[in-house]
């Protein structure tokens, strides 16, 4: 193939998710409604406190408990759908216009890109999903939609929407992005007319899903690459890095903590969801919309925590 030699698939892996997930929901209850929902964009300040998680295998057999099939805003978790997307499309050049270092600094944060000559650290802070979503931009014509259509396609999942409230919300609190964006235009970082990249980085994040769907479209990331249908989408080596990317900048400067206690590849999202790889066995995804101070869900990583722990399914 046009990527050399690929090994064979893994074998299934057989561990009773659905008792693994009833016993992380009693243990983390006493975190559920802990942290702050995300006020900054107001359209997620009325999300009602809940808890979800769900578990996706290999073959695609979904086990979740809680509010799994409840949707929510997915918010940074699409900026895994399209890193993957933009180098599947338009390969490796994408890494001259970002890095992929942890930043050590909140995800909205515009320190760096200065004397980083507008380069962002890594694509997953807000600064560097906007260079991504500018490249998918250029090579699709149409990023939102692009990333919209994909989800629908890998989660199954035809009714996988964006939400409208939730972008408009975004893009009347959107000063901070505007400013990141302008920023990098300015060293020539950025291809496509600003307040079309922005309204496609808004649309994108307003994009709902539940754990089902997420652990489901995340799928690729644990096969290697392979896309629901069987067809690929990246070759082992690009699968790889990206799982590596999100460990260590997935959670933005709170990826030592995440590693240090789940120690999986993740990607959170203002809106409470994580999403975590377990390369070769499965997807998980959790949700629950009270937030530490770096923006990640506290009952999502505490149930996380829990999961890499009673399945031993970590790196470490
Ligand atoms: O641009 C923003 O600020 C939001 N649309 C997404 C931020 C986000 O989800 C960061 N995650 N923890």
């Amino acid at each position: 193939t046009a990527h050399g030699p690929q090994p064979e698939p893994d074998p299934p892996v057989d561990f009773d998710f659905q008792s693994i997930l009833g016993q992380i929901e009693e243990d983390i209850r006493p975190q559920i409604g802990r942290g702050q929902i995300a006020a900054y964009i107001p359209a997620l300040a009325c999300v009602e406190p809940g808890f979800g998680m769900a578990v996706a295998d290999l073959d695609g057999k979904v086990y979740g408990v809680g509010d799994w099939q409840r949707p929510f805003s997915t918010q940074s978790i699409t900026k895994v759908f399209a890193l993957a997307l933009a180098l599947a499309q338009g390969g490796d050049d994408l890494w001259k216009r970002v890095g992929r270092e942890p930043s050590g600094n909140p995800f909205n944060s515009l320190v760096q890109l200065e004397y980083e000559n507008g380069i962002p650290r890594n694509p997953f802070i807000n600064a560097g999903a906007l260079v991504v979503t500018d490249r998918l931009q250029t090579l699709t014509g149409d990023a939102s939609s692009e990333l919209l259509e994909f989800v629908r396609q890998e989660s199954g999942n035809p009714d996988v929407a964006f939400d409208p409230e939730v972008a408009t919300s975004e893009s009347d609190n959107g000063d901070r992005n505007a400013a990141l964006a302008y920023f990098m235009a300015s060293y020539g970082n950025i291809a496509n007319s600003i307040p079309a990249l922005l309204d496609h980085y808004f649309w994108q994040c307003s994009i709902e899903m539940n754990c089902a769907d997420l652990a489901l479209a995340t799928r690729f990331l644990a096969r290697h690459g392979l896309r629901a249908d069987g067809t690929r989408l990246l070759p082992r080596r690009l699968a790889k890095q990206i799982n590596a990317v999100m460990m260590t900048c997935g959670t933005y400067d709170a990826a030592g903590e995440f590693a240090y206690r789940v120690g999986l590849p993740g990607k959170s999202g203002v809106g409470g969801g994580i999403v975590a790889v377990v390369p070769g066995v499965c997807t998980v995804c959790v949700w629950s919309p009270g937030l530490d101070a770096q923006g990640n869900s506290v009952a999502g990583i505490a149930a996380l925590d829990r999961f890499t722990t009673l399945t031993g399914l970590s790196v470490f």
